[in-house]
């Protein structure tokens, strides 16, 4: 549960009910992104967050209503000084900031994610955060809703994996903690994988992953990082 704003005094409530000032370029990014490819990023982030209504807190706090909230607000979740001391809310504008860089933004934040670099990408979070809120907050204007929905990322970037069903769930949920690089070099057997995803998940903090999702991925890995390693270097 998020502490709602408790306010001790009329000075200090200004700020949770301003309306949402951010700049142009947030704006448009905004206006143009895509809750549902947001949905799909935020697959990097269910390392360490859950977001539904009254999810339990794990490496990190709960997202749930986040956007608009203060900051370091989650009941029971144990914040770095570092994000208590950031203070204010959590507007568009600061999130955006955070997740572009967390440690740039925050220095000394206990977030480890090394960020999202790409400015649409961030937008689509963000947007797909707005979702998971019992108040989400309008920034789609009437005009951006008319343009036409933005191409979908034809050609997504994975890195060093090898381009195939699965490779999308891979590469969200492992580069979550640390390049897909460390994914690409190994070749272990689906049983290997596997094991290694328990060690992921009992000694390095990962979040179980649902059944479906683990099998995709588990699939996508026997498939092209097995023990010949068909696939490294990247075909
Ligand atoms: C490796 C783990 C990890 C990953 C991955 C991660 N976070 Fe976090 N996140 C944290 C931790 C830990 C904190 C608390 C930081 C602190 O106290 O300094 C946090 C804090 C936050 C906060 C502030 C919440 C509040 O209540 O003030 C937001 C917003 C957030 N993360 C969003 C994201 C999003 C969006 C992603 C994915 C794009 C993401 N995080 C990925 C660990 C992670
Ligand atoms: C919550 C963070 C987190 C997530 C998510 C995560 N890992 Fe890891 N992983 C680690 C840590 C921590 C290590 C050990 C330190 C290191 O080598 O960087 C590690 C190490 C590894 C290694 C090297 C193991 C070895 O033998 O040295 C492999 C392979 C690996 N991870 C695969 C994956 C795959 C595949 C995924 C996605 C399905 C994934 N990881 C997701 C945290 C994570």
């Amino acid at each position: 549960m998020r502490i709602s704003a408790i306010c001790a005094g009329v000075a200090l409530c200004l700020g949770t009910f301003a309306s949402p000032t951010f700049s142009q370029d947030l704006a448009e990014r905004l206006a143009e992104a895509d809750p549902e490819a947001g949905a799909k990023q935020f697959r990097q982030c269910k390392a360490c967050h859950t977001v539904e209504s009254g999810g339990p807190n794990r490496v990190g706090p709960n997202l749930y209503g986040v956007i608009g909230a203060p900051v370091a607000s989650v009941d029971g979740f144990k914040y770095s000084s570092a994000l208590q001391d950031h203070g204010g809310n959590w507007d568009v504008e600061r999130l955006d900031a955070f997740l572009e860089n967390p440690r740039k933004s925050v220095p000394r934040t206990r977030m480890t994610f090394r960020g999202l670099s790409d400015a649409s990408d961030r937008a689509s979070v963000i947007a797909y955060l707005n979702t998971q809120s019992d108040t989400p907050i309008a920034f789609t204007s009437d005009e951006a809703e008319e343009g036409d929905k933005p191409a979908e990322a034809a050609s997504a970037d994975f890195g060093q994996l090898f381009v195939a069903d699965g490779v999308e769930e891979t590469y969200y949920t492992c580069t979550a903690c640390h390049s897909e690089m460390i994914v690409a070099q190994q070749g272990k057997t689906r049983d290997h994988w596997k094991k290694l995803m328990v060690w992921m998940v009992e000694e390095q903090g990962m979040n179980e992953l649902p059944e479906d999702e683990l099998n995709v991925i588990l699939d996508y890995l026997a498939a092209h990082y097995n023990t010949d390693r068909p696939n490294f270097p990247k075909r």
